[in-house]
């Protein structure tokens, strides 16, 4: 609509963090998938949030398909980094990827926020967002503007926030 700013959003995680889940609950209620399968490739979905208007690629976070990430980086206007919160063992793999997002020649250059979500509170094992900030080392990311909110993409809880404080830093 009229006033509407468009904007690209890079949605990236390791696969069954939850990235498809959370994508689906911003989609407008008649928008909104009722079965949510691991991605292929990836998807390309619409959702608003104040006066923005965000097209969402949101990939498969499988190994085969992570090569396919890069191709987005450079008209990305953020980037939405899901984690499941509760997949301890792969957190090194988690790191692993996120430093080779961050030093990607389409990437290192740019002062694009990134939000991430710690997603999968719920679960009983799941790492508090500090520790996952800490297992990550978030506090080294000084060129962009980056958030962690907990999440459980489920029921929504810690969503809004984590979309309203992109929005804030993209419009
Ligand atoms: P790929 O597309 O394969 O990369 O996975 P994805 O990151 O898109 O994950 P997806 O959204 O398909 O979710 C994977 C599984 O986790 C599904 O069974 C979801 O229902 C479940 N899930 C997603 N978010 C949460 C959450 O916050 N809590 C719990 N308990 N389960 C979740
Ligand atoms: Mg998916």
């Amino acid at each position: 609509g009229v006033g509407r700013k468009e904007v690209n959003v890079l949605v990236v995680g390791l696969n069954n963090s939850g990235k498809t889940t959370v994508v689906n609950s911003f989609k407008s209620e008649e928008d909104k998938m009722t079965d949510i399968v691991p991605t292929v490739g990836f998807n390309i979905e619409k959702f608003q949030n104040q006066n923005l208007a965000f097209t969402a690629f949101d990939m498969s976070g499988h190994g085969r398909y992570r090569d396919l990430w890069e191709h987005y980086y450079k008209e990305c206007h953020g980037i939405i980094f899901v984690i499941d919160s509760s997949d301890r063992l792969r957190l090194v793999v988690v790191k692993e990827e996120l430093d080779l997002l961050l030093q990607h020649p389409n990437i290192c250059q740019k002062s694009i926020p990134i939000l991430f979500f710690a997603n999968k509170m719920d679960c009983k094992d799941a790492l508090s967002s500090v520790k996952i900030a800490a297992a990550l080392g978030l506090d080294k990311i000084m060129d962009k503007p980056w958030h962690i909110s907990a999440s459980n993409a489920l029921t929504g809880e810690g969503l809004q926030e984590g979309v309203e404080w992109l929005t804030q830093q993209i419009r």
